[in-house]
């Protein structure tokens, strides 16, 4: 049996780091600072967009001399970002993408927008070009199928609700704008071809865009807030996302570019807990049955051997019991040993993989960790109840009392129901076994 509960002991481990494996990894950082490399292409998804002369051209730039009417274009980082969860509830994650465009008319005047995108698709809408900004089509504008949430720089006034041809508008799975504002009452021009600044806040709760002025030198003007908006993106978008960039251009033309962008969104537990649960319990519940069916067949044929044997070697029977000192000496080099050690000191945490880079919670693993103790213990007995260990797992019951030096071996092992009042020594439920020490 000792050769089980370790085996057991590791399985909760291991499982334990891949659930954490699992259920992190959901957030996104990235930067490209101050500028795109031409390698950094392998990051995107670019469909009619380039990394060229250190910036994004979401649509193609003209040094081919090609001809650039009637395009749109789309680069969204190639890994998706988990922007909501279901896990008591609906969790939100937040976000931060800062990034600096620069839009230069190839027309007079230029036409027609840049757009930072949150998209359940990564693959640019067909005709998504003019007016439609590389955002939505004839077809999906204003259908819930668009599952698309836009931050729109427009530099033409394409239809009548269009505010004017220098606007940033919040779109949602529609071209028309739930919000719009005129960057000309910050004193800016999206088609003077100066870089402009812009920062996109979500908290959960508001989408917040800024925007600045950015001049040759590099000096950021006063930071504008155009506006403020309450937004559920996960009403309007799946949990999985892909970030980045959608511009069109129509009959007139402009060079939408993007000169650098860094986005910062935060890991949100994924309930994959659930999953987790299952990982954990799979291997355990089998191990488990495994370890009683051999104790099972080990006794019959154990009992079979007494009918014939007589008892006059009884360092026999010991040895051959599953409760055998010998077995359980096997650990004092093993693993348990050296996290009970750990757990004296109060640092049974050190224990934990330290690639995980803390990037775990330490309750549960402390809870793992304890469990495993409890199945380590030396007398049989003590260790938790099949029963409690899924009541440990599935967090209904706490991690059992473990003390924090390892019991020694006492044989034979004696059930808790062996206490104060049947042997004289007094104490907690361990108490009477280390005080029997030498025996
Ligand atoms: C990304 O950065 C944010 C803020 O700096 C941080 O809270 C988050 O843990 C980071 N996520 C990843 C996956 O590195
Ligand atoms: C661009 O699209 C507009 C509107 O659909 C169309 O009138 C024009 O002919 C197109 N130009 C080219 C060169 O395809
Ligand atoms: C967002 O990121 C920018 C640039 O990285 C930083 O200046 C700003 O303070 C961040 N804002 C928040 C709310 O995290
Ligand atoms: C780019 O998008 C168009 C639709 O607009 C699609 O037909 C084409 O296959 C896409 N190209 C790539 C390389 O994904
Ligand atoms: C796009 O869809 C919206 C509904 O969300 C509708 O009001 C608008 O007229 C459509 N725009 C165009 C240009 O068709
Ligand atoms: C913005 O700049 C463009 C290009 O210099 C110019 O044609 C346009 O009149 C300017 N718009 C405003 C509102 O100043
Ligand atoms: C913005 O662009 C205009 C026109 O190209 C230029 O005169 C002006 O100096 C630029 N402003 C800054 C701050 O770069
Ligand atoms: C969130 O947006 C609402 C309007 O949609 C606004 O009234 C509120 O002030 C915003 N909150 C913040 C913190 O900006």
């Amino acid at each position: 049996m000792s050769m089980h509960f370790s085996l057991l002991f590791m399985i909760l481990v291991l499982a334990f780091l891949m659930g954490c494996a699992l259920s992190q990894a959901q957030g996104l950082n990235t930067s490209y600072q101050p500028s795109f490399q031409d390698d950094d292409k392998a990051d995107f998804i670019l469909n009619n967009s380039y990394i060229v002369l250190n910036a994004i051209q979401v649509t193609p730039d003209v040094s081919n001399g090609a001809l650039i009417v009637n395009m749109s274009g789309r680069a969204l980082y190639g890994k998706q970002f988990k922007l909501w969860s279901e896990n008591k509830g609906i969790t939100r994650a937040s976000f931060n993408s800062t990034f600096v465009i620069n839009i230069s008319p190839q027309t007079v005047p230029g036409g027609e927008g840049l757009a930072f995108i949150i998209a359940a698709d990564h693959n640019l809408p067909q005709n998504s070009e003019g007016q439609w900004l590389g955002i939505v089509n004839a077809e999906t504008n204003g259908s819930g199928t668009a599952n698309i949430v836009a931050v729109e720089f427009d530099t033409r006034k394409s239809y009548t609700e269009d505010l004017d041809d220098n606007h940033v508008g919040l779109d949602v799975n529609s071209i028309n704008s739930i919000k719009q504002v005129s960057l000309t009452n910050f004193g800016l021009n999206l088609s003077a071809g100066n870089d402009t600044l812009v920062n996109v806040i979500y908290d959960g709760k508001n989408m917040t865009v800024f925007v600045s002025l950015r001049d040759k030198d590099g000096v950021v003007s006063r930071r504008n807030q155009a506006f403020s908006e309450s937004i559920d993106l996960s009403a309007y978008l799946p949990q999985n996302v892909f970030v980045g960039f959608s511009a069109s251009t129509s009959s007139v033309t402009q060079l939408n570019c993007v000169k650098s962008w860094v986005f910062q969104g935060s890991d949100i537990g994924d309930g994959s807990n659930k999953l987790l649960w299952v990982y954990i319990t799979a291997p355990l519940v089998t191990i488990l049955l495994m370890s009683i069916a051999f104790l099972l067949l080990w006794k019959l044929i154990y009992r079979k051997k007494q009918l014939v044997d007589s008892y006059d070697n009884v360092e026999e029977e010991i040895k051959g019991s599953s409760m055998a000192p010998l077995k359980f000496r096997d650990y004092s080099s093993g693993i348990a040993n050296w996290l009970w050690e750990l757990y004296g000191y109060g640092r049974i945490l050190d224990g934990v993989d330290p690639k995980l880079e803390e990037e775990y919670q330490v309750e549960e693993v402390e809870c793992m960790l304890l469990l495993g103790l409890g199945c380590c213990h030396p007398n049989p007995h003590h260790r938790p109840s099949m029963k409690t260990v899924l009541q440990v797992l599935t967090g209904e019951a706490a991690p059992p009392n473990v003390p924090t030096k390892r019991p020694n071996f006492v044989w034979p092992a004696m059930p808790p129901s062996f206490n104060a009042s049947d042997c004289s020594l007094a104490g907690g439920q361990l108490a009477p076994f280390s005080d029997m020490d030498g025996r």
